[in-house]
This record gives C-alpha cells, structure tokens and sequence, in this order.
C-alpha cells in the first residue's frame, strides 16, 4: 500500500486515513489505487465497521487531485472515474457499516467517498461541496447519483450546478451529513460510535445495510422480496437464536 493511505485494524475497527495532507488529501490515481487495497485489506480482516478520514488539521478529501485532471484526455478521465467508482463501491458493499469522519474539507470526490458511506459525521470546520462545476466539469465518482437519493433532488441540483461551499451546520440541514461535533470531539466520538457498531450482531447489520442498499437499486416489489428472503435468512442463525433467548431470559446477549 502506498504510504498516502494508512490502515489500522483495533477492536473489530478498521480506518482507512487519506494520508497526503500537503495536498489537502487530494486523490491522485496512487493514493486511490491505495485505498482501494485498503478497504480490501479492511474486509479480509473481518472489520466490523469501517472509518474513512482525512491525515492533518485541514480536510478529509480536498477532492480528486486537480494538477493531475488537468491534463487528462476522455481516455484517461474514463479510467480515473473508474477507479473513483471502484473506491465508492467498495465502501457502499463492505459488509459493515462505514462512517465518513469528516474532520475539515469534503469537495468533489471527497465529498463523493463520504456520500458511499452509511453515516457522515462532521467536525464544527468541516466544509462541504460538489464543487466540480467550477473546473468545468461535473461530479465523476458518483454524485449525481447518489446525492439526489441523499437529499432531495432539487437540493442535490442546487449543489451540483452552483457548487456551493456549504459550512458543517449548513450541511447538516440540508441532510448531507447525520450530525456535526466540536472539531476536538469528533474522532473520539466517531471511535466510539464505530465501537459500537462493531459490537451489533455482524451477520443482521450486513443484511439490513444489504437491504437498504437495495432500495436504492431496485423497484419496490424486488426491494420488499430482497428484505423479505434476507430477513428469513436470518433465523437459525447464532445471533438470532442468542438475541432471542437472551431477551426470553432477562439476559445480555453475547452475540458472535
Ligand atoms: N487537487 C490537487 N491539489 C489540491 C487540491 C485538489 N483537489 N485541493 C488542494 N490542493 C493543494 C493546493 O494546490 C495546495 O498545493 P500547494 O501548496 O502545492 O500550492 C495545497 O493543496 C493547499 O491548498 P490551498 O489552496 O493552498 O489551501 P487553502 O486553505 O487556501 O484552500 C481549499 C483550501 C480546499 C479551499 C482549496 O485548496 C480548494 O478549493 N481546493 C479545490 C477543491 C476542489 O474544487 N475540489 C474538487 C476537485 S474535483
């Protein structure tokens, strides 16, 4: 793995930190490359939960890295957004949940990583945006589409077609992100909220991240089926017959 992405696996925890902080955590094609192999490295490690953020006091991810774009030609730009969309879609099916921890500047692609994960948790200085209009350009790493099933679709045409800057309470309000902290407490609450993720019985928390994934991919009919033949799938399972019991007993369940 490249040294601009590290990885640390503690307690079921996996994080994944953008590490090139002179950049602002720009993603150049090694350090996606790297983060691609670092989320690989997080699920063959079983994480129970995954936390994807940013080295330095500045930003998460300033976004794709605009000195190397400049020059691409269609050839180049499909292959750069290839692998921008392999990252997102790793993040979107690990099977665990993951958490952006958004410690300062979230634009573009940046912006993008965090939308592929299940909970956006932002610092007080965190700055957000889909800024790419402004580099002539439109959202390449998923965007377009994922923002609109975020929020509703004329605040995501709003973000995409002015590129506005939007401050941690701001984006909050528009529901861009779930909550925003004081910018010293944001790590630890995050550690602590992933810790706790991590101790939810796995097997029902990848299939109800399954589940509502689905929604976003499929009709209501094939939605409710997918819900319905995973929720079954369920039972006979150890954490199953363990919650179970364990609430017929008066007791705390010890799940796998
Ligand atoms: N790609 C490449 N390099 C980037 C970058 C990006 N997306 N964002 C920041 N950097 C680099 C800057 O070029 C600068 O490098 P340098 O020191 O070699 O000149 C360094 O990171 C620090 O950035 P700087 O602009 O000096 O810091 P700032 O605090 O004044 O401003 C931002 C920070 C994030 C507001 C500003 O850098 C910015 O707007 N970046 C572009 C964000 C963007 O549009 N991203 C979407 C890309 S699709």
């Amino acid at each position: 793995m490249a040294d601009t992405v590290q990885l640390d696996v503690e307690d079921d925890v996996a994080t994944v930190t953008v590490d090139r902080p002179d950049s602002l955590n720009a993603l150049n094609v090694e350090t996606l490359e790297a983060l691609d192999d670092a989320i690989e490295e997080a699920e063959d490690a079983d994480a129970r939960a995954l936390v994807l953020t940013g080295a330095g006091e500045k930003a998460f991810v300033a976004g794709a890295d605009i000195s190397y774009m400049a020059e691409m030609d269609v050839q180049e730009a499909e292959e750069y957004a290839d692998l921008g969309h392999s990252v997102a879609n790793a993040i979107e099916s690990f099977p665990a949940p993951a958490i952006a921890c958004i410690n300062g500047y979230a634009f573009g692609g940046g912006m993008e990583l965090a939308l592929a994960c299940d909970l956006r948790v932002a610092s007080e200085r965190a700055v957000l945006g889909q800024t790419e209009i402004d580099l002539g350009i439109i959202p390449g790493w998923g965007a377009t589409q994922r923002l609109p099933r975020l929020v509703d679709d004329e605040t995501a045409r709003r973000l995409v077609y002015f590129g506005d800057r939007l401050d941690a309470t701001d984006a909050h309000e528009e529901g861009l992100v779930g909550e925003v902290l004081a910018h010293d407490e944001l790590r630890e609450y995050v550690d602590e909220l992933a810790a706790e993720l991590a101790a939810q019985p796995a097997t029902a928390l990848q299939a109800a991240k399954e589940a509502i994934n689905q929604s976003h991919e499929t009709t209501l009919e094939a939605g409710l089926d997918f819900e319905r033949r995973t929720w079954a799938g369920l039972f006979g399972s150890h954490d199953q017959r363990e919650g179970m019991a364990a609430f017929l007993e008066d007791r705390d369940p010890k799940f796998e």
